[in-house]
């Protein structure tokens, strides 16, 4: 049956790309977001309720207006170096915004929540791949504060029912491959859309931040996970929401590591342009490698990335961007 979902930071990059694939499937989102970073433009899949999660009241009429059968929870502050700066304002909004959100579902008879985690939450691996094991001690206010909601959702799920799925998601890149939505963050911080910028002879010379790390080449590896594959995993978890009590914390990625001197050949090679760039020294809170153990994904939620190659992330990123920069 058709399901109603509350899509808390639906007109942001990764709630917009969830909306989009839960309508092509006949489910109806409803987009709750203040617009603080999301986009107007990006909530075409059903109707937009302006509000901020931190809101009770907002989040109260949302509730008692759709009476979703489910909530998925994208609507964090994400940018790792704002949060060392205004740790106060992350774990307002990324833990109290929760903590607010828990409350209405209560309060509405809603017990079922996806919740974007990260990788940030594990800090620097001890081991890899990383499986869902691994010690969580995360190097940043924005990875605590994801944290400390993980946490928070075991308990609230033990002690009152609630059924959960948080998806530690990799690097999460590329865009719908029709380009009709796609990356739009302001300031942009992440690696693909920066070298596809200046592939494009926009914003300048990219840095490349640190050439001297332990990896054959020098630079960072990553795990890249294309946004539509994301998605499918969304409704994977959302539909077990439905079948399975209790709570499920899940990595999302490929388990294939590129290094970032790889995906700037891959960017060349996908937009025939040079990518302009100088060396620039680590940036702080950068861990070496990333790279998920995606066993549980594969066996609990069918994860079997579709796009998640470089070559297609950066092709279908490309198709949104280019465009729209004018090239
Ligand atoms: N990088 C550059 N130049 C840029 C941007 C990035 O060299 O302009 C490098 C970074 O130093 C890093 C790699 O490219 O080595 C990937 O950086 P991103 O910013 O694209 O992604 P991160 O791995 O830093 O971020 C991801 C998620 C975050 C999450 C973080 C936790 O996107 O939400 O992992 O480590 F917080």
């Amino acid at each position: 049956a058709a399901k109603t979902v509350l899509v808390v930071g639906g007109a942001g990059y990764i709630g917009a790309h969830i909306c989009k694939a839960l309508a092509a499937r006949g489910d109806r989102p409803v987009v709750f977001d203040n617009l603080s970073s999301g986009h107007r433009h990006a909530v075409k899949w059903g109707p937009l309720v302006e509000g901020d999660v931190r809101s009770r009241a907002d989040l109260d009429s949302a509730f008692s207006q759709y009476a979703p059968d489910a909530v998925m929870h994208f609507a964090a502050f994400i940018e790792v170096g704002i949060g060392e700066q205004r740790p106060l304002d992350f774990w307002d909004n990324n833990v109290g915004g929760v903590i607010t959100l828990l409350q209405a579902m209560k309060c509405a008879g809603n017990d079922k929540l996806v919740f974007s985690s990260t990788c940030a939450t594990y800090g620097e691996p001890e081991r890899l791949p990383l499986t869902e094991a691994e010690p969580q001690t995360p190097v940043s206010v924005y990875g605590r504060t994801k944290l400390a909601v993980e946490q928070m959702l075991r308990d609230v799920s033990r002690g009152e029912g609630l059924r959960y799925a948080a998806l530690r998601y990799f690097n999460a890149a590329g865009a719908s491959p029709d380009g009709e939505i796609g990356e739009e963050h302001d300031p942009e911080t992440h690696l693909i859309p920066n070298a596809l910028r200046a592939a494009a002879g926009l914003g300048g010379r990219m840095k490349l931040f640190g050439e001297d790390y332990d990896t054959p080449d020098g630079t960072c590896i990553r795990d890249y996970v294309h946004v539509m594959d994301l998605a499918d995993a969304h409704l994977a978890a959302l539909d077990r929401l439905f079948e399975v009590e209790g709570g499920l914390a899940c990595n999302l990625g490929t388990g294939n590591g590129f290094s970032v001197r790889e995906i700037l050949d891959a960017v060349e090679t996908v937009t025939g342009q040079r990518v302009p760039h100088d060396v620039h020294p680590r940036r702080p809170g950068d861990a070496e490698r990333l790279l998920a153990d995606t066993t549980l994904a594969r066996e609990v939620l069918g994860f079997a990335p579709q796009r998640s190659d470089p070559q297609t992330i950066i092709a279908d990123a490309w198709r949104f961007h280019a465009p729209r920069w004018g090239v």
